[in-house]
């Protein structure tokens, strides 16, 4: 492990690339990346990032974010193979179609997207300034808010706004049940809940925060208290053990995992770096569309 470690820090330099890995990446993936963040965090990074390379370590549309916002930049995926199963739960045919037949909609798209389905949208977010984009949205009413139901769902809720929801979801998320948490808090009563907005409303109404994965990371370090009950993906928990070793994190559910976040090893890091695979590639028209949603997102926020 070590050397490959070595290796990898080596080539880094010799190729001016750059690490990026999400907060759910393997623990290992985690600890040799530059910078570990959520997807607005590691969107913002991509922005200003000066090395000529970004290796990203998270799934295919997070990499493909970069690629867009970056055109400049050569964008690296270690495993092509790492989708979002909540991101394919809408294409842009079918995006199309519901504009069509609903004309006037106003398309909000979760950054958990392809290229295609944000081309086809008025503004971008991520779970970290889902509310905020949402409300800066004064005069418009019309809103339909894809691809995540239950994102969607507190969204609508936190900002008094009735946004028409398409049906996707995250398979990871929806295997927290509130009993899991009702279990903890029995158990743990002087602990803290932070779950994801990715979660279902019922365990969204247990939660003493609902907080994005860098939301959940900064509020841990803020906070006074000693246990937390963490609704998210569990690829998380090595990070805020990391930064709080005198606390103690309860996932809420270990089935909450998400298994292409998973397919990235240090290997995989190796030898993206060793053969520049797999370049991230976007269609100039669809990069250009997509690029206006993410624009508007990063500049509203
Ligand atoms: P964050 O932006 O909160 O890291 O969420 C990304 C994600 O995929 C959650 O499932
Ligand atoms: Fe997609 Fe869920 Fe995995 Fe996040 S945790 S990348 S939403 S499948």
């Amino acid at each position: 492990m070590e050397k490959l470690k070595e290796r990898i820090i080596k080539l880094k330099e010799e190729r001016d690339a750059v690490i990026l890995a999400h907060n759910y990446q393997l623990a290992e993936v985690q600890d040799i990346a530059d910078f570990v963040g959520d997807s607005l965090g590691l969107s913002r990074k991509a922005a200003k990032t000066q090395a000529k390379v970004i290796v990203f370590c998270g799934v295919l549309f997070m990499a493909e974010t970069a690629a867009i916002i970056c055109p400049d930049k050569m964008v690296l995926t270690p495993e092509p193979a790492a989708g979002c199963p909540m991101a394919d739960m809408i294409t842009a045919e079918a995006l199309r179609k519901k504009k069509k037949r609903d004309p006037g909609l106003f398309v909000v798209c979760y950054i958990n997207s392809g290229a295609e389905v944000k081309a086809e949208s008025d503004i971008c977010c991520t779970s970290a300034n889902a509310v905020k984009i949402v409300q800066s949205l004064n005069d418009v009413n019309h809103i339909l808010f894809v691809p995540d139901q239950y994102l969607g769902h507190y969204v609508g809720k936190q900002t008094g706004k009735e946004l028409i929801l398409w049906p996707g979801y995250c398979p990871a998320h929806v295997r927290i049940l509130p009993q899991d948490i009702l279990r903890l808090k029995k158990q743990y009563p002087a602990s803290r809940t932070i779950v994801h907005p990715e979660c279902r409303p019922e365990v969204i109404e247990l939660a003493d925060e609902v907080q994005s994965t860098g939301g959940t990371c900064r509020s841990v370090r803020q906070s006074q208290t000693e246990d937390f009950i963490i609704g998210t993906e569990i690829g998380i928990i090595h990070r805020l053990r990391r930064e709080n070793p005198e606390k103690r994190f309860l996932p809420a559910s270990e089935q909450a995992i998400c298994p292409n976040m998973k397919l990235i090893t240090l290997e995989k890091v190796l030898w993206s770096l060793e053969k520049m695979q797999y370049p991230v590639k976007v269609p100039e028209e669809t990069a250009r569309k997509a690029g206006g949603a993410l624009d508007k997102m990063l500049t509203t926020v």
